[in-house]
């Protein structure tokens, strides 16, 4: 028979991406969605891409307890990969009490939904913003976890340790948390992409809207950083990559291959790159030129952080292999298409 995966906030950036590998790699997916942060296009487009008419979707919001467990009694879950949460660092610091109750209650109810079932193995998406202003780079799943700058990156914490106590308590529970590094790019086809809501705060799709004339400049915030050209250095990783790394890991956890019932892993590239030589990448792949300009550093900004993906690339079998062009032309071809739409 079939594993089956449940992707709470499956119609979003990453979880569209990820029900597409999904359902390539031959898993049965049902996603779930309260549309806050998305429309109904981002699920089209799985549709579209895998040919599949009929992936079962489920508009509901994971804080309703009751919900979540219905879902759970009308479909056998194997395991379920949550991405459902708030992600805007700036609006978590205007409105934590939104943030800590959205993202603590959902992956709550997930949990309670579990246990009431018999179990279940839980992929839950967190983010290199646990390991803060690192001291030493790259930052290993061993790199301390430091005290969070944001409601936001807290939430992310938190939610680590309630899936490690859970899984610690109840053997019929496993959980594997990946970090995430900076996921950019769309999917090959410009059919799913990132849908950023009013003005981008994240660095890429600032840099597409640019290009494409919808904002007029982009500011790259602070060049006086102790780094080789002033910038900031991250690990932007490809969205399909990314999604690729869910199945790897799902796969672990719905084979019993897992070492400890609760994992770790960085997902990333290994490989730091500066906003200029991002901005420089983009320009080049895509033949043209970028209006901006060099503003104050952005409050809360670490200067550096990429990550050790050995881990991940000897446990999970699995390594980026998108080239960061290929990545910049994908998330150029996926601005082109929204505004042909
Ligand atoms: C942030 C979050 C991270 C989250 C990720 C995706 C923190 C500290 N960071 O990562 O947890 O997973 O977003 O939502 O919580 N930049 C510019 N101009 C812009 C936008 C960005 O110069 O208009 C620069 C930033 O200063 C930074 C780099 O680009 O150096 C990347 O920024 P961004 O895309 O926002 O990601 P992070 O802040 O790294």
């Amino acid at each position: 028979m079939k594993k089956r995966i449940l992707v709470s906030g499956g119609a979003g950036y990453i979880g569209s991406h990820v029900t597409v590998e999904l359902l390539e790699a031959g898993y049965e997916v049902v996603v779930a969605d309260n549309m806050s942060n998305c429309d109904r296009s981002g699920f089209e487009g799985v549709r579209q891409i895998t040919g599949k008419e009929d992936i079962p979707f489920v508009e509901m919001d994971f804080c309703d307890a009751a919900a979540v467990e219905r879902l759970f009694d009308e479909y056998r879950i194997d395991a379920v990969i949550h991405f459902a949460a708030f992600k805007a660092v700036g609006e978590s610091v205007a409105e934590p009490i939104k943030y800590y109750r959205n993202n603590l209650t959902s992956l709550l109810n997930v949990l309670e939904a579990a246990r009431s079932h018999g179990g279940c193995n839980i992929l839950f998406s967190s983010s290199a913003t646990v390991y803060g202003e690192a001291a030493e780079l790259p930052v290993t799943e061993q790199s301390p976890r430091l005290p969070a700058t944001s409601p936001y990156g807290n939430t992310k914490q938190i939610c680590e340790d309630m899936l490690r106590d859970t899984v610690a308590s109840d053997r019929s529970i496993r959980g594997i948390a990946l970090r995430y590094f900076n996921p950019i790019g769309a999917h090959p086809s410009a059919l799913i992409g990132e849908l950023p809501r009013g003005v981008p705060n994240n660095l890429v799709p600032y840099i597409t809207q640019t290009a494409i004339g919808k904002r007029s400049c982009l500011s790259i915030f602070g060049n006086d950083y102790p780094t080789p050209d002033g910038t900031c250095l991250r690990d932007y990783i490809d969205i399909v990559d990314l999604a690729r790394a869910h199945v790897a890991a799902v796969t672990r956890m719905v084979e019993g291959r897992m070492k400890e019932d609760y994992e770790i892993f960085n997902v990333g590239t290994g490989r730091p790159v500066s906003v200029l030589e991002l901005v420089s990448a983009f320009e080049q792949v895509n033949g043209l030129k970028l209006n901006y300009r060099f503003a104050d550093r952005r409050p809360g900004d670490v200067v550096a952080i990429w990550a050790d993906t050995s881990l991940a690339n000897r446990e999970l079998g699995w390594t980026a292999r998108r080239t960061l062009a290929e990545t910049l032309a994908s998330a150029w071809a996926w601005e082109k298409h929204l505004a042909g739409r």
